[in-house]
């Protein structure tokens, strides 16, 4: 895939920039004193500054972050080449029609709960009078920074304002087979069975609202306000269930007392396709952070025409480096509880948490959610 390619120049670039300074010429100085690569990115410093004050509540990875990172993804992935060659609108991608038709999108089934981060950053998009598909990829991208172990974001200027809101249809639901999700990427935006798994990272800094409508805020990992591969450990383990938590549509039984495991990753984690990749991120934080930084741009710019973008990277901030961390079974598991799918490459070994068992720490909702 030629876009491919070129996007991982761009990063490779980016990389080499981070790295030596010099490589990547600096063109404008904002008022704040900031180098950026155009002048251009020296408006969404006060964009910034406002949502990590007023949307993020300084800067946290809460559900407000992880609702924007989820808004990135249903916004950009409602594209279909497919439908176009049957004449038919396929959606516009990340072109911000989630939230200038939200009355419509947000109605669509895979989209439920959304309405609440749309309504939560609509405002800012009016304050700054910039683009709502712009705003999503930046929030999205910030948003990530603000947890832990992220890798440094990119984000691209120039999303148009949307014509038509996107047909439905065209997100994932957990209740899809791996070979309807598979499929659908892959029309979106040709992105294979890798960039599937690579995509999915995002659940580690998640938790679901509305798939058991009995609990909320409960995360897919032990961690959810770090991006680290427990996400990847802990699906791959035997599912015990926990009270209150079956029968769900979309839901199987998560390991851990509070967690929540989603049927669509269950299965990826184990599919012949899929599950060595999975595999591969457990303890590999660079190449968890590589490829996601890769998939990330990609589907920000599903839709659009990268070559008229502007690259304000610059702007989005660098996140904390993992303290020390490692992936670690969960207290009271070891190897003996995972069901080993990638038939290539045995489980890595990795240490458990000391300690009895505990529940994972539900996230609570934003206030006025
Ligand atoms: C490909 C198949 C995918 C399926 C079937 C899926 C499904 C889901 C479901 C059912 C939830 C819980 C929603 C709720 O009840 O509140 C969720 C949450 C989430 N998803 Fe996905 N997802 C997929 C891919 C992605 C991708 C590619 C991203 C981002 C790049 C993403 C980001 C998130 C985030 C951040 C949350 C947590 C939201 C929160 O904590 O409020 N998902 N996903
Ligand atoms: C991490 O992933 C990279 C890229 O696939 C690979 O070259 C490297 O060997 C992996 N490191 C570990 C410790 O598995």
């Amino acid at each position: 895939m030629f876009a491919k390619q070129l996007l991982s120049v761009v990063s490779i670039a980016l990389s080499l920039g981070a790295a030596h300074g010099a490589v990547i010429e600096k063109r404008a100085t904002c008022s704040n004193g900031k180098t950026v690569s155009s002048a251009a990115c020296c408006a969404w410093f006060p964009v910034l500054e406002d949502i990590q004050e007023n949307l993020f509540h300084g800067g946290q990875c809460g559900a407000e972050a992880h609702e924007s990172l989820r808004l990135v993804f249903h916004d950009s992935i409602a594209i279909s080449p497919a439908l176009e060659a049957q004449g038919k609108f396929g959606g516009g991608g990340a072109d911000g029609s989630i939230m200038v038709f939200d009355e419509i999108e947000t109605n669509f089934h895979p989209n439920i709960g959304l309405d609440e981060i749309v309504k939560l950053q609509k405002p800012f998009v009016q304050k700054h009078g910039v683009t709502p598909g712009d705003f999503i990829a930046f929030a999205g991208a910030v948003a990530l920074s603000n947890c832990p172990g992220a890798p440094q974001m990119n984000f691209f200027l120039g999303r148009a304002p949307p014509t038509k809101a996107a047909p439905d249809g065209l997100v994932p639901e957990p209740f899809h087979t791996v070979d309807q999700i598979l499929a659908r990427l892959n029309d979106a935006g040709e992105f294979d069975e890798l960039e599937t798994v690579w995509m999915l990272s995002a659940h580690s800094v998640a938790a679901a609202n509305d798939v058991d409508p009995t609990h909320n805020g409960l995360p897919f990992d032990s961690t959810p306000g770090i991006f680290d591969s427990q996400f990847f450990v802990e699906t791959q383990l035997v599912g015990t269930g926990f009270p209150g938590s079956a029968g769900n549509q979309g839901e199987v039984a998560s390991p851990l007392a509070g967690e929540m495991r989603l049927q669509s990753d269950f299965l990826i984690a184990r599919d012949s396709r899929t599950a060595c990749e999975w595999q591969s991120f457990v303890n590999n934080q660079s190449k968890l952070t590589s490829d996601f930084q890769f998939i990330f741009l990609a589907l920000t710019q599903l839709g659009q025409d990268p070559d008229i973008m502007t690259d304000c990277s610059d702007v989005i901030p660098i996140s904390k480096p993992l303290k020390g961390a490692s992936a670690r079974f969960p207290a009271g598991k070891s190897k003996r509880d995972v069901q080993q799918a990638c038939a290539e490459t045995p489980f890595p070994s990795l240490a458990t948490v000391p300690g009895p068992a505990t529940s994972v720490a539900r996230i609570p909702p934003p206030p006025g959610a």
